[in-house]
């Protein structure tokens, strides 16, 4: 699977650390940046994958869980790491699950929303897969 973990860089400082994310930092061009936050511990996001958009994914505060599946193997990575994001590539389901309280949940992605790109039913998803 193609997800990877990247460290964003950081000026730390005893005054409080400083996080940036650049043009250079990421692998696409940013376009848009939304961010989940009040998440009830019990709620489930995601439940998709998309054609065309990719993101990057950062804990800027708190924890939560992200199911990632390439429609053959699936793994769970916790984010809690404000320097740490997660890059998901276009066609893999991604679920956000298990919110600690406060949880901040930011996403850099490539492209403007567009309802279409999004594959919402999870068997068009793996029949895409395997097209
Ligand atoms: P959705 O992407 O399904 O949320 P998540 O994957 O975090 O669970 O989006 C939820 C709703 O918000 C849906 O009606 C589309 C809308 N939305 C926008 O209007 N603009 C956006 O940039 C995003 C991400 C969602």
């Amino acid at each position: 699977m193609d997800v990877q973990i990247i460290d964003i860089p950081k000026i730390t400082d005893p005054r409080g650390n400083l996080a940036v994310i650049e043009k250079d930092t990421i692998p696409f061009k940013m376009e848009r940046v939304y961010y989940l936050f009040d998440v009830p511990s019990s709620s489930h996001r995601g439940g998709h994958a998309h054609k065309e958009l990719q993101q990057l994914i950062v804990a800027l505060s708190g924890s939560f869980d992200v199911v990632i599946d390439d429609g053959i193997n699936k793994q769970i990575i916790t984010l809690n790491k404000p320097d740490k994001g997660l890059l998901i590539p276009t066609m893999i389901w991604r679920e956000l699950e298990n919110f600690s309280s406060g949880a901040l949940c930011m996403v850099v992605a490539s492209h403007e929303y567009k309802e279409d790109d999004y594959i919402r039913n999870y068997d068009d998803f793996v029949a895409l897969t395997r097209s």
